[in-house]
């Protein structure tokens, strides 16, 4: 069931030109919010903007890589120029390449996993969040992962940078709950989303295994609507008492 939660909100959606960010971005837009996609895909995030805008959501696409800080404030400027206000910050995008144990893990690599997965987040909210102070308030969600809480093996940097954005949403909730700021992360568990595809293809039996024997589920992989939904509700005034939290959405993974 869609609503109409997000009804005259505006919305910044990083990483939204695919996978969990584009399903978010089209949820968000249905329930009524402007949605501006974020991301270093130019193709990927104007096909979101138009998925959106041709089933008569509201929606524009900014080139930015969330690492860069210059990037990210000329996001939020053009979102505060063509909305007035930011209601919504989703911190979604992160570096997902490269994944290896410490010792194979250059310092380029390493930099690269935290410059954009925590970094990344750690910029958005530090440009965004004066705005959402002078408006009365907002709401900021992450993405994490369940390898922001379980190490996975051989995601030295990606677990680590996921562990930190969690940590960073409970000191958001913390330091700027009384400006009206909630603050929360999600934690999926396997997306199938087009990286985990991409995974898939190359050990086509491999995670298949690994998600039988994890899921509680009789289904196996999320889909990036699964993640949506969830994320439209954390940035929807009727999670108003839920901050400094990480929600989990993994088909019941991490239960056992
Ligand atoms: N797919 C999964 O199983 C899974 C599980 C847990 C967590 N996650 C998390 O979900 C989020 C989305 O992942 P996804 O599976 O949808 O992957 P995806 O590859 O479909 O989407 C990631 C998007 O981030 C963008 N991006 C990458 N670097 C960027 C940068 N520097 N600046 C701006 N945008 C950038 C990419 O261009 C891409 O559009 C990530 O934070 C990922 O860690 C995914």
């Amino acid at each position: 069931m869609v609503t109409s939660r997000l009804a005259g909100k505006a919305a910044i959606v990083t990483g939204a030109a695919s996978g969990i960010g584009r399903a978010s971005a089209i949820r968000f837009a249905r329930e009524g919010a402007s949605v501006v996609i974020a991301d270093i895909n130019e193709t990927g995030g104007e096909e979101s903007a138009d998925l959106i805008r041709r089933e008569g959501g509201e929606a524009s696409f900014k080139h930015c890589d969330v690492s860069d800080a210059t990037n990210v404030q000329a996001l939020v400027e053009e979102t505060l120029a063509a909305h007035g206000r930011i209601d919504i910050l989703f911190a979604n995008a992160a570096y997902l390449d490269e994944l290896f144990a410490v010792a194979e893990t250059s310092e380029e690599v390493w930099n690269r996993h935290i410059g954009v997965t925590l970094t990344g987040v750690f910029l958005c909210c530090k440009y965004v969040i004066p705005h959402m102070i002078q408006a009365g308030g907002g709401s900021i969600l992450a993405t994490s992962s369940v390898g922001g809480s379980v190490a996975f093996d051989r995601q030295a940097a990606y677990c680590t940078a996921k562990a930190g954005v969690e940590m960073l949403m409970k000191t958001i909730a913390r330091d700027y709950g009384r400006a009206g700021i909630r603050a929360n992360a999600l934690a999926p568990g396997a997306v199938y989303t087009p990286v985990m595809e991409d995974v898939k293809r190359r050990n086509p039996d491999g995670w298949d295994q690994v998600l039988r024997d994890m899921s509680l589920l009789e289904r196996i992989w999320a889909e990036p609507e699964d993640i949506a939904a969830a994320a439209a509700y954390l940035v929807s005034d009727e999670a108003a008492f839920v901050t400094g939290t990480v929600l989990t959405v993994d088909g019941g993974w991490t239960a056992h």
